[in-house]
């Protein structure tokens, strides 16, 4: 994958046993290994930039006597964690305000490659547009009898711990928080939302396996945060009231503790009250309150606790179609709106369901203006081909950071939001992330949480160059645009195969892979499409349906509230509508369902054939493998979302595919 150049002897994962370097094998840092670099300052994090300097410089020969040609320093009346980069007089230098700042210098200049070397610019100012750029992972200690290690982990086993220990050797947790700093995230929380039983005690006693953690990602000045059960103090008192002074208490005993232990703990993430995590209703009170009393703790210590929003009723009735878990999130959070304490962060999901390949934008983003909210992202492909598909989402996150939730001329996702989180897809598999084109899902959602204003196709280039070093190969333009061929639109692409017009959980339940067009419709967790004979679709209208449309802002309840007015694609998210139905482009809803899902699994054939043209040798052979085997697995999977997808509405609809395809 990188070209001549391979971190490990050998290089090729799976054969010699080594590690892919992601984007960051040696041949990322040239431009500055080959260059005489001076770094001025001290501290942890400086400590950081001068080792990397040093790597760089042993892989690339960069040393020797001279003027320096690039210039780190620490400087004052710089932005928090920004530098300014400039170049005149045959010196680049990068002026930073503290360590952190730094060493994002550094990795911008690594991206910019020679061009940091070149024509002198003038000083540029870079400054992240969040302070908390967070990924949080699903791991548990244990195995999990049926999420496994990683819940919803398509990666391996976990970066941190194994066979219920932390792991001895923690150098790929290391070589992880490289990548991650490489990319601006700041903050990693390191167990499972969902606490169980063993996962609680990293709170108290085995806070050790935290504390060792937290020593591993500093250097890169990445804080560690830990997620709690709500629950936890009812072991010591018999309940977790969190109006009850006793457990309050018992939260800043607790929390003082792991700040003893650990000063820069940055904080908690509490799944509450939702798909059977312990919360405040059972006890009668708000979530305001519960997540005010944690808060209280945290506060004194400059900590954060993510509250997740992700709060609706599992155990509904499929007969009752008043209830609509899309609505759940903003009626229990909307009215709460100004009573959280200012280091509570409401963490809420992109869509207001879960993470399905199409949803609007959560109306919660825009209804709580008191409060601070961080956008949930899901880099680990839950919905979107678990990481045996391509399935490029930096094109989805930009979409969800740019609406406007007031229409127009209003203020855009990104700009309300206080913070961005992923969902962690990355575990011990060789590539990080089983399928090695995922690695471009976490770089992507590391350089939104600084600039989420990226296009995400020049993102995607920063990944190629610095991956794959196309310049060091035999056909740079071939290699680029083989990788542009087979990422750009395979969002969309996912998205037609399987997902039509907004409908979302028509997977397998339970593992949530391949298609089960009514796994779900008769189930208590939810029901997403209401198909038959008629027509398709949930009418979430305020007029005739669940009101949800009408949890938006005037401008868009407006157009999602009109059949004839909502975007096309998410049509059935919002109505119910005849198969008949003529969309925007005047295709029948039935026809599209047909067209989509023919083009769909083409556009994966389509894939699959332009990785088999691409020449040996251009590509790591365990890399070209490895996407090989998958791309093989994502035609089979996309030919077998097309057949189930259309026979099952062929037979509910009667109608007939208008060009005559085969239909089962
Ligand atoms: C999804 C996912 C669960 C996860 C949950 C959450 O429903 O399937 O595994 O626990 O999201 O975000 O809490």
């Amino acid at each position: 994958m990188t070209g001549p150049e391979r971190d490990t002897p050998g290089g090729v994962p799976g054969v010699s046993g080594g590690v892919h370097p992601a984007w960051l094998p040696p041949s990322a840092m040239r431009a500055v290994g080959r260059r005489r670099v001076q770094v001025h300052g001290d501290g942890p994090l400086v400590a950081t930039v001068r080792a990397e300097v040093a790597r760089a410089r042993a892989d690339h020969g960069g040393d020797g006597d001279g003027p320096p040609d690039l210039v780190l320093a620490l400087a004052p009346a710089q932005p928090p964690d920004g530098f300014t980069v400039s170049r005149a007089a045959g010196v680049t230098t990068v002026a930073a305000g503290d360590g952190a700042g730094l060493l994002y210098g550094l990795f911008h200049v690594a991206r910019l490659g020679e061009a940091a070397f070149g024509a002198p610019f003038p000083p540029r100012v870079h400054r992240p547009a969040y302070e908390r750029r967070m990924v949080q992972h699903w791991d548990n200690v244990d195995v999990h009898p049926v999420m496994g290690q990683v819940e919803r982990g398509y990666a391996g086993g976990s970066l941190f711990w194994h066979d219920g220990a932390l792991r001895a050797d923690l150098s790929r947790a290391a070589a992880y928080a490289r990548l991650l700093a490489s990319v601006g995230v700041n903050a990693v929380s390191v167990n499972n939302v969902n606490v169980h039983a063993t996962e609680a005690l990293l709170l108290t006693d085995r806070l050790g396996d935290v504390v060792t953690l937290a020593d591993v990602l500093r250097p890169y000045g990445i804080r560690v945060h830990l997620s709690v059960s709500f629950a936890a103090p009812a072991r010591d008192l018999g309940t977790a009231d969190p109006l009850d002074p006793r457990v309050t208490a018992w939260w800043a005993l607790a929390t003082d503790r792991v700040y003893e232990a650990i000063p820069d703990f940055g904080g908690y993430v509490v799944k509450a009250d939702s798909e059977g995590q312990p919360g405040p209703f059972a006890y009668g009170r708000s979530h305001a309150d519960g997540a005010n009393a944690l808060a209280a703790a945290l506060a004194p210590h400059g900590g954060v606790v993510h509250w997740r929003a992700f709060v609706y009723n599992h155990r509904q009735d499929w007969r009752d179609r008043g209830t609509d878990r899309a609505r759940a999130a903003y009626d229990h959070f909307a009215p709460l709106d100004g009573q959280f304490l200012d280091n509570v962060v409401l963490q809420v999901k992109h869509g207001p369901v879960d993470f399905q390949v199409r949803e609007p934008v959560s109306p919660v983003i825009a209804a709580m203006p008191g409060t601070r909210v961080a956008v949930e992202l899901q880099a680990t492909q839950e919905y979107t081909g678990q990481q045996r598909h391509v399935c490029h989402l930096g094109p989805m996150w930009r979409e969800v950071l740019g609406f406007a939730p007031w229409g127009a001329d209003g203020p855009a996702v990104a700009g309300v939001a206080d913070g961005l989180v992923a969902v962690s897809n990355a575990g011990d598999d060789p590539f990080w992330t089983g399928h090695p084109l995922a690695q471009a899902n976490l770089y992507a959602f590391g350089r939104l949480t600084w600039d989420p204003h990226l296009d995400p196709v020049a993102v995607l280039d920063e990944w190629i160059d610095l991956t794959f070093a196309p310049d060091t190969t035999a056909d740079p333009a071939l290699l680029r645009g083989t990788l542009h061929a087979v990422m750009d639109d395979s969002w969309r692409t996912y998205e037609r195969y399987t997902a039509p017009l907004g409908v979302g959980f028509m997977v397998r339940p339970g593992d949530h892979y391949g298609p089960d067009v009514d796994g779900y419709e008769y189930t208590p967790w939810g029901t997403y499409h209401f198909a038959d004979r008629d027509g398709v679709g949930v009418d979430r209208s305020t007029a005739t349906g669940t009101g949800f449309a009408g949890q938006y802002p005037p401008a868009w309840s407006r157009v999602y509230g009109s059949p004839a007015e909502c975007p096309d694609e998410l049509l059935l998210f919002f109505h119910h509508v005849p198969y008949g139905h003529v969309l925007h482009d005047g295709t029948t809803v039935i026809q599209h369902i047909y067209d989509t899902h023919f083009a769909g699994a083409q556009e994966a054939e389509r894939m699959r054939q332009r990785w088999a043209q691409l020449p040996a040798g251009l590509v790591d052979p365990a890399v070209a493998g490895r996407v090989a085997e998958r791309l093989d697995e994502q035609v089979r999977s996309a030919r077998e979302w097309r057949d189930q997808i259309n026979t099952y509405f062929h037979r509910k609809s009667g109608v007939p595919d208008a060009h005559g395809r085969r239909i089962h």
